[in-house]
């Protein structure tokens, strides 16, 4: 409890990552979507990172049978540091180390059935018990100087109550989004009166819509427990946040970073360019080769996507 302003610290974070990523096949048919690499490391990797930078202690990944191995990726692989150590691979065992996840702070809960995104916040409750949380859409990337995660809990310790990050989209894309209806706004924090999942864009109250970064009070759920369907037929968080506006804070930050969607393959595509080119290591190459195939023509060729 922050003294001075009664606002409880976010030491909890949730990851939805129960999904099928049938949108991926076939590279997801075996491997878990949140295991699909962004330049070096699994889009999980990126999630879990952006939170232990923002000081999360406790991390609950809410998984659908079979994709326990987003689990492993984050517990010591023995045999595998016994083989780097007999070797002399020091850099690669501290890299493996680095992100690592203590005994006891990671956590599984299991949704067995796609109900949607609110309904899979719903199973992680018991582990998240009476105390605000942040949740990650893996996802979502964000690309900046400063992790989004912690520039909202910044925000957060001063406005408390509930917090999302936002960005405009086209005004086609609202659609695609949970989108703000907006009270007042000063160009980085949102005062926000309402909230629609993916409206129409003739019926959407702005073009300011969530990306996947959430703070939230344990209030909301309570507003799950119904289990009502929204949007898509889906059991949807945007839904069951719309109903906590007026009993607490909601506010809306515009964050600094650049956003990138990947849960479809163009947009995966461009967060591999981006973060490759601003990699320390092989930036300068990639955006070399880039510029040596912006003036090469590739007929097109049969593909999958
Ligand atoms: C979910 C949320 C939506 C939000 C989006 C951000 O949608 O339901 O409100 O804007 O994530 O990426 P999904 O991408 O799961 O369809």
């Amino acid at each position: 409890m922050n003294a001075a302003n009664n606002i409880k610290p976010v030491r909890k974070a949730v990851f939805p990552v129960a999904g099928l990523g049938t949108r991926f096949l076939p590279a997801t048919k075996v491997m878990p979507k949140e295991m699909l690499t962004l330049v070096d490391r699994p889009l999980i990797q990126h999630a879990v990172e952006e939170a232990q930078k923002a000081g999360i202690e406790e991390f609950v990944f809410v998984i659908s049978p079979g994709k326990e191995m987003l689990k492993d990726h984050f517990t010591p692989h023995k045999e595998l540091n016994k083989a780097l150590e007999a070797r002399g691979k020091t850099q690669e065992l501290q890299k493996l180390e680095s992100f690592e996840i203590a005994e006891g702070k990671l956590h599984l809960a299991y949704q067995d059935e796609p109900l949607g995104l609110g309904h899979a916040i719903w199973c992680a409750r018991e582990f998240i018990g009476d105390e605000p949380f942040a949740i990650l859409l893996p996802d979502d990337v964000v690309l900046g100087d400063k992790p989004c995660l912690s520039q909202m809990i910044e925000a957060y310790n001063a406005t408390g109550g509930n917090l999302v990050a936002v960005v405009d989209v086209p005004k086609e894309d609202t659609r695609k989004y949970g989108i703000l209806d907006i009270a007042s706004d000063d160009g980085k924090l949102v005062d926000i009166k309402g909230l629609v999942e993916k409206p129409e864009p003739q019926d959407a109250p702005s073009t300011l819509s969530v990306i996947g970064r959430y703070i939230l009070q344990p209030e909301i759920f309570e507003k799950l427990e119904s289990h009502e369907k929204g949007a898509g037929g889906e059991i949807q968080i945007t839904d069951a946040m719309a109903k906590l506006i007026g009993a607490q804070p909601f506010h809306g930050l515009r964050f600094e970073g650049t956003r990138y969607d990947c849960g479809h393959h163009l947009g995966f595509i461009e967060a591999n360019i981006a973060f490759g080119m601003q990699n320390s290591n092989i930036g300068p190459q990639v955006t070399e080769i880039l510029a040596e195939y912006q003036n090469s023509a590739f007929p097109a060729k049969a593909g999958t996507l």
